[in-house]
């Protein structure tokens, strides 16, 4: 209704355009436009979602994390802000999207971020977090709150507007080197298996969301965890990358590619988009000079080779902070910092076709 005001206000007069918008007084042309951002991810997303889990565990409650930006623990697994926070800030919303279990958190008309710390796809992997499965179930259960809250028809034009950013999977690879560290190398079957597990279950949740309106996917692929702090500490690899973490990336990623154009092509109206976030990591790792960084695997904060042992935060253990954040890539064993976080979320909102194709997150918010 209130696109086809806005399109009589362009071809009538302007009195009789008054009276319309009189007579239709509810239509906002400036919110008009709004796109809604939902998160979904590990803790490379989760801006506080462990706050109110009562996981006393969880790291983002403690200092020194969100020292730089925060002054004080913000639920961020940073320094500062995370890719969402930035990408938020880009996109112009009124502010970032609040974490699903926020407290009193009742309005969903400025997107919600889902995403928890520990999250996979494969429920098995990750019992106690809350997963890509139970991330999901809060969703359809938002999707009905959204629709008791602005109504049927605004609900669907919302949920169809709305950009959905996903970063997962990650944790599923961690677990599976996890388990065979002591073992032979994975067969390439084993391997092929389980991407393929992955990728049917993650597919079964992005159709959740097609289904309940969404059409416009942004996915940041698997970064070189190979390279991680905590990766080469766990395998205890002293070198910068290690190889077997880094090729069970790119299968899953290269698998992944050929599984979105496939969605593509079989759901009407699906748009999505990868940001290569492997490649873009990987070469701040090895060449961090060319991206101002000058230490690239050793972490900020933690303790043990590369800091990879991951102990920022825990007051039961010793660990050390970095004087220098500004020189760092990786803040704590698993994550980098807000610089780092800035860079890579520049590069996904309008970086060109080598970062992220068939197109940068400007454009898909602008889409229609
Ligand atoms: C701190 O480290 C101890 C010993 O490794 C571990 O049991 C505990 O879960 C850790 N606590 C936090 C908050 O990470
Ligand atoms: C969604 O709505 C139901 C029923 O109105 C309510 O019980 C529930 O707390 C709401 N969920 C959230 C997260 O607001
Ligand atoms: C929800 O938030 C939007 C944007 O901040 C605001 O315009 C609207 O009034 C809020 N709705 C409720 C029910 O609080
Ligand atoms: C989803 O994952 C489970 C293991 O958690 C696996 O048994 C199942 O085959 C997967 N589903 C699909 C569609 O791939
Ligand atoms: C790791 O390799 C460097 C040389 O690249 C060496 O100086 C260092 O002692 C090694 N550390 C361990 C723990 O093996
Ligand atoms: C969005 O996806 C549909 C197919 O689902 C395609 O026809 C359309 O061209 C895409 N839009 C853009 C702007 O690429």
């Amino acid at each position: 209704m209130a696109q086809t005001v806005r399109n009589l206000c362009v071809t009538l007069a302007l009195e009789l355009c008054a009276t319309l918008l009189f007579v239709y007084p509810s239509i906002s042309f400036a919110t008009q436009d709004k796109t809604l951002f939902f998160v979904f991810g590990d803790s490379l997303y989760d801006n506080g979602m462990s706050l109110y889990t009562g996981d006393k565990e969880a790291g983002a409650r403690y200092w020194p994390y969100g020292e730089s930006y925060f002054k004080k623990p913000a639920g961020r697994y940073s320094n500062g802000l995370n890719i969402p926070d930035f990408i938020a800030q880009f996109a112009g919303l009124p502010y970032m999207p609040p974490p699903y279990l926020l407290p009193g958190n009742k309005n969903y008309t400025n997107g919600i971020n889902f995403a928890s710390t520990s999250a996979c796809v494969l429920v098995e992997n990750c019992p106690k977090a809350i997963n890509l499965k139970m991330q999901l179930d809060y969703f359809v259960e938002m999707v009905q709150n959204l629709t008791k809250q602005v109504g049927k028809s605004e609900a669907n034009r919302l949920l169809s507007r709305a950009v959905y950013l996903f970063d997962i999977g990650k944790n599923d690879y961690v677990t599976l080197l996890q388990m065979n560290r002591e073992k032979r190398p994975l067969s390439s079957s084993e391997k092929s298996l389980y991407v393929k597990q992955i990728l049917g279950n993650l597919t079964i949740h992005i159709k959740t969301i097609y289904k309940k309106g969404g059409r416009k996917f942004a996915f940041q692929n698997i970064g070189p965890i190979g390279c991680m702090p905590s990766m080469k500490y766990m395998l205890g690899f002293n070198g910068t990358c290690a190889e077997e973490p880094l090729e069970l990336a790119r299968m899953h990623n290269a698998a992944f590619a050929a599984k979105a154009n496939t969605l593509q092509s079989k759901l009407p109206g699906f748009n999505y988009t990868i940001y290569d976030f492997y490649t873009a990591l990987h070469h701040r790792v090895l060449y961090g000079n060319v991206y101002g960084f000058e230490e690239t695997e050793t972490a900020c904060c933690g303790s043990g080779v590369f800091n990879g042992d991951y102990t920022c935060q825990n007051r039961s253990m010793t660990f050390s902070v970095c004087y220098k954040v500004k020189d760092y890539l990786w803040y704590d064993a698993w994550h980098p910092t807000h610089k780092a976080c800035r860079q890579l979320a520049k590069e996904f909102w309008s970086g060109g076709y080598n970062n992220v194709a068939p197109y940068n997150l400007r454009t898909l918010f602008a889409m229609g």
